[in-house]
């Protein structure tokens, strides 16, 4: 095989995971996912301001769970694991599915049934997983996954596994070898709270190594009513159109409150139609069709912008895009008109064209 050309984010960062030679790497070639500079967000943003949006949506499986994936995987493999599990929202699935697939093992997925969006569960399906729908929300598929994989020889690949937060680190990595260190700020969606520990922990690496002057300022965003960091205790029973992030009682807690604090951050919520909002504007006015979970990261820009918490200031900031439009076609159909039927023929177009 050809040693030529970008082959994932082990092969790229290697010397900073935790990987030997003996390490077989199983990838899909993820990560390398552009930062797209928005051109409406940062005239709306102020003079001085950057924004950019970090793409994750690019990724094989069209989420950013596939950086920490490649690297639960590939060390499952070589601890001779021979089945893996995660409770999902969905995206976790479908990338532990996709990869397990790759690595010939087998993949258990509970996922929280009719609760997530329709592409994740085709991609979990499609890939061979055993998807089991429990009647109940994520929080308790985790507890079980958590409890299951403890009594049996199953590798548990949530983001509780600490190479998922290993693999998930390098997308700080990239956004410092892009812009040339690390932005001012970062505006993320939290869910589950392994995403916003994962970059804190990359971005402290690269500024410690002297590959980032600085360090940014950490603004998660969790929805209204799947807010439990924000309301300071679980929630028992969340909900958001934001499927992706409708979580209780997120694993990394913790972890996610040290990185605003270290940062001088903060993490705040947004309400689903101010995600709705933002998923519009950022596929009318950029161009770029994310989630609605990864619209909650542009909520909450806006949400800071109107409040003035930019003003004045000259800086970057980078919105974490955590995954594809396409996985939830049903919500975008849902947003806009249906298509206007009308007959074949050539003036019934020109007139609806208006020309
Ligand atoms: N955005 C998307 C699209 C997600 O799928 C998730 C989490 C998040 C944001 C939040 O990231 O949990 O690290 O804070 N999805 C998980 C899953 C829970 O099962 O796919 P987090």
């Amino acid at each position: 095989m050809s040693e030529k050309g970008y082959r994932g984010i082990i092969q790229k960062y290697k010397k900073l995971l935790p990987v030997t030679d003996k390490t077989p790497v199983i990838t899909l070639n993820e990560g390398n996912t552009p930062l797209i500079y928005a051109g409406y967000l940062s005239k709306l943003a102020g003079k001085n301001i950057e924004v950019y949006l970090k793409y994750e949506g690019l990724n094989p499986t069209g989420s950013f769970k596939d950086r920490g994936m490649t690297l639960a995987i590939s060390k499952a493999c070589e601890e001779k694991s021979t089945a893996v599990m995660c409770a999902s929202t969905g995206n976790t699935s479908a990338s532990s599915a996709a990869y397990a697939a790759r690595a010939g093992i087998k993949c258990i997925v509970l996922i929280p049934s009719g609760a997530i969006a329709l592409g994740k569960l085709s991609q979990a399906l499609i890939h061979g997983a055993k998807v089991l729908a429990i009647k109940g929300n994520f929080d308790a598929a985790l507890d079980l996954a958590k409890e299951i994989t403890r009594r049996y020889p199953i590798k548990l690949v949530n983001s509780l596994n600490p190479y998922r937060i290993e693999g998930q680190k390098t997308a700080s990595f990239e956004i410092c070898d892009y812009l040339g260190e690390a932005p001012d700020f970062q505006v993320m969606p939290v869910g589950n709270a392994g995403n916003i520990t994962a970059y804190w922990k990359g971005y402290k690496e690269y500024k410690a190594l002297g590959l980032s002057g600085k360090l940014p300022v950490m603004l998660g965003f969790q929805a209204k009513g799947a807010a439990p960091i924000v309301r300071n205790k679980p929630v028992k029973d969340p909900q958001t159109l934001a499927t992706a992030i409708r979580i209780g009682n997120p694993a990394s807690w913790k972890t996610a409150i040290e990185a605003r604090d270290e940062s001088k951050g903060l993490i705040d919520l947004v309400s689903d139609a101010e995600i709705l909002q933002a998923y519009k504007i950022l596929a009318v006015k950029e161009g770029v069709f994310a989630e609605p979970a990864s619209a909650a990261s542009i909520a909450g820009l806006l949400k800071l912008i109107k409040k003035g918490y930019f003003k004045n200031k000259k800086c970057r900031i980078a919105c974490i895009l955590t995954g594809h439009g396409l996985k939830d076609p049903e919500r975008a159909i849902k947003s806009v008109k249906p298509p206007k039927l009308i007959r074949a023929n050539f003036k019934s177009i020109i007139k609806e064209i208006g020309y």
